[in-house]
């Protein structure tokens, strides 16, 4: 558990929490290890992080851990990351229901081998069978712009698509049906989006961090929360 003092009541709790998982290439540099073993600590990170917002009564939590411009990195690196998801699906596939997290996968899974599709088509079945508790999504393949392009291509495929307007469309994107994130967290000393929920940011709080995301702990998300709480959130209104 945290250790801060002044813990973040449930009023002044985000909803939903999305994090840039950055810094595990620094991470694995520092201390003379290969990219891989800072990926395989992020992974571990992202575990971890994932129980503490569920116990916390957080409801959504999103991760952005591949997005549609890494495909430019090494094949070992690409490789790498998806031998991480695979265990981490394979995992998640034997936990989930006992710890009562449903898992989501958002992005374009098109272009991800058929056993990750698979693996994902089955922790979206358990997902299913599960009513509360916190949802993780997973951004694979995932580019806000891909997103909203992907969207307007399904709205205007839908015969029953309606009036458009900023709610309807919502429903196309990849997170539809969920709030918007309240609090965006990018560690390791970046001030970029990236590319990330490019839609559903227009009104989040952002929190930025040196912290490299492996080094990324339950007290640091205490001092996100907390400087969450303190923000006064207007929406446009006046004060
Ligand atoms: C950014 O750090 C991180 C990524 C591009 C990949 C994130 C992937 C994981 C944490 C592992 C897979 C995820 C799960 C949940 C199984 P970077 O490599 O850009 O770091 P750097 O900027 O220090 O080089």
């Amino acid at each position: 558990m945290g250790t801060a003092v002044n813990k973040p009541g449930r009023s002044e709790l985000p909803r939903h929490v999305a994090i840039i998982m950055d810094g595990n290439g620094r991470w694995a540099k520092k201390r003379g290890l290969v990219r891989s073993a800072g990926h395989a600590a992020g992974a571990e990170t992202f575990r971890k992080i994932t129980y503490y917002l569920s116990d916390l009564g957080v409801e959504y939590f999103t991760v952005y851990a591949f997005s549609t411009e890494n495909w430019k990195r090494s094949e070992k690196e690409v490789s790498t990351i998806m031998a991480l998801l695979k265990k981490f699906l394979l995992e998640a596939i034997d936990t989930m229901e006992k710890k009562g997290i449903r898992l989501k996968v958002l992005g374009d899974t098109s272009r991800l081998s058929p056993e990750l599709r698979a693996l994902i088509d089955r922790t979206d079945e358990i997902s299913r069978r599960i009513k509360s508790g916190l949802i993780a999504n997973l951004c694979i393949n995932y580019g806000g712009r891909d997103e909203i392009i992907h969207a307007i291509k399904a709205w205007e495929a839908d015969p029953e698509r309606g009036e458009l307007s900023e709610e309807s469309f919502s429903k196309y994107l990849y997170t539809a049906g969920m709030p918007d994130p309240d609090l965006i967290i990018r560690p390791s000393g970046e001030y970029r989006l990236s590319n990330f929920l490019l839609w559903q940011c227009a009104y989040s709080e952002f929190y930025f961090t040196d912290t490299l995301w492996p080094d990324f702990n339950e007290a640091e998300m205490d001092k996100a929360l907390e400087a969450y709480a303190k923000r006064e959130r207007r929406y446009g209104n006046a004060k």
